[in-house]
Parts: structure tokens; sequence; C-alpha cells
């Protein structure tokens, strides 16, 4: 399991691969953060098929191509805002996961990019989200044998140490 995990720090947007996972809004027409970032690079055709696609519930996730940018396929998927942890943001956070790697395993992609969901303004605490992508993806790698390798791409130092310390406890 542990080969088909991978932990790199920097911008998800550079990534050459298959799909990379954007931590979207319900109406997936851009915004901040990584969602910004993606739609800035990708171009405005993102944008218009994105507007094709009628929004996206929390916990969900849709497929659109990449553009310009280097990854074939951006997998919109939106993370639940953090309200304190009583309000089911564990099983959203885990269904976005769960949603985004069934998505891509049944558009047969191989390699798949996922940012930290919800952890920057949506507010969800780090290591706990952290904990929950990384057992999520771990359940679906062994549920979706045709998806060869995931990357989590941390984009501070501090959450490279976040998501290292989480692997090698949950991971063997
Ligand atoms: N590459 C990789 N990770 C990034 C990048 C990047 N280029 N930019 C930011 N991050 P956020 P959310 C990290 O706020 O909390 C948007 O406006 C960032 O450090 O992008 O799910 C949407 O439209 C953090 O760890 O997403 C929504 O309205 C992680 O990505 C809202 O923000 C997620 O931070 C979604 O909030």
């Amino acid at each position: 399991m542990r080969d088909r995990i991978d932990l790199v720090q920097g911008d998800i947007t550079e990534l050459a691969v298959d799909a990379i996972v954007n931590a979207a809004n319900n109406s997936l027409l851009g915004g901040g953060g990584v969602d910004g970032a993606i739609h800035g690079a990708a171009g405005l055709d993102l944008l218009e098929e994105c507007r094709t696609l009628g929004g996206c519930t929390t916990g969900e996730a849709k497929i659109t191509a990449g553009y310009n940018l280097p990854a074939k396929h951006v997998i919109h998927t939106v993370g639940p805002v953090w309200f304190g942890g009583d309000n089911d943001e564990d099983a959203l956070l885990a269904s976005c996961y769960r949603n985004s790697m069934a998505l891509a395993a049944e558009h047969r992609l191989r390699t798949i990019a996922f940012p930290a969901i919800s952890t920057g303004v949506y507010g969800f605490p780090k290591e706990r989200a952290t904990r929950i992508a990384v057992r999520e993806v771990v359940v679906a790698l062994e549920r979706h044998e045709r998806i060869e390798r995931v990357t989590f791409v941390a984009f501070s130092e501090r959450d490279h140490g976040v998501y290292e310390g989480v692997i090698a406890t949950q991971i063997n």
C-alpha cells in the first residue's frame, strides 16, 4: 500500500497526473485558495465546462477536463465547512475522498492528486482532516485496484509534516 501513496509539497496545479482534485464550493464556479489556482492555471474553458454541471452537493464530486493544466482531468469536490465537529463534518469530508476516488475509478484514471480538502478557508482542523484523508484513500485504493497511485499535496512545510506523521502511523 505504501508504494501506491506519495506525498509532495508544492502547487497541485503543476502535477502531470490523470486527475487533480479541486477543493471547490457548491457553485463550482471558482473561488480562492486551491480552487482559484486551478481555475487560473486551467483557463476559462474550465469555468465554461463547470457552468454546465449545475453545482455540486457537499461531499459529492464531479469531473471535467484539465484544459491548460498538465493534469488531464479535474475532479471537483466540495468539502464541509467546519462548524465545530458536530455537524457531520467528518463523514462529509470522508465522502469527498471516497466519491473522488470512485469517480476516478469509473473513468479509468490511474494517478490522482489530492489537496488538503476543507483545511483552508473552510477551517477543518488539519491533523483531523489528514487522518480522514489517508484512511479513506487507503480503503479506496484497496477497493479500486486499477488506481495506481495517489499523491497527497501539502501546500506548506508544516502541512507536509502533518501528512508524514499520519502516513507513518496509519499505513504499513
Ligand atoms: N496547491 C496545493 N494546495 C493548495 C494550493 C495549491 N496551489 N493552494 C492552496 N492549497 P482552500 P477549502 C491548500 O482554502 O478549505 C475556495 O474559495 C491550502 O493550503 O483552497 O476546501 C473554494 O472556492 C489548504 O491546505 O479550500 C471554496 O469556497 C487546502 O489547499 C473554499 O475555498 C485547502 O484550502 C474551499 O475551502
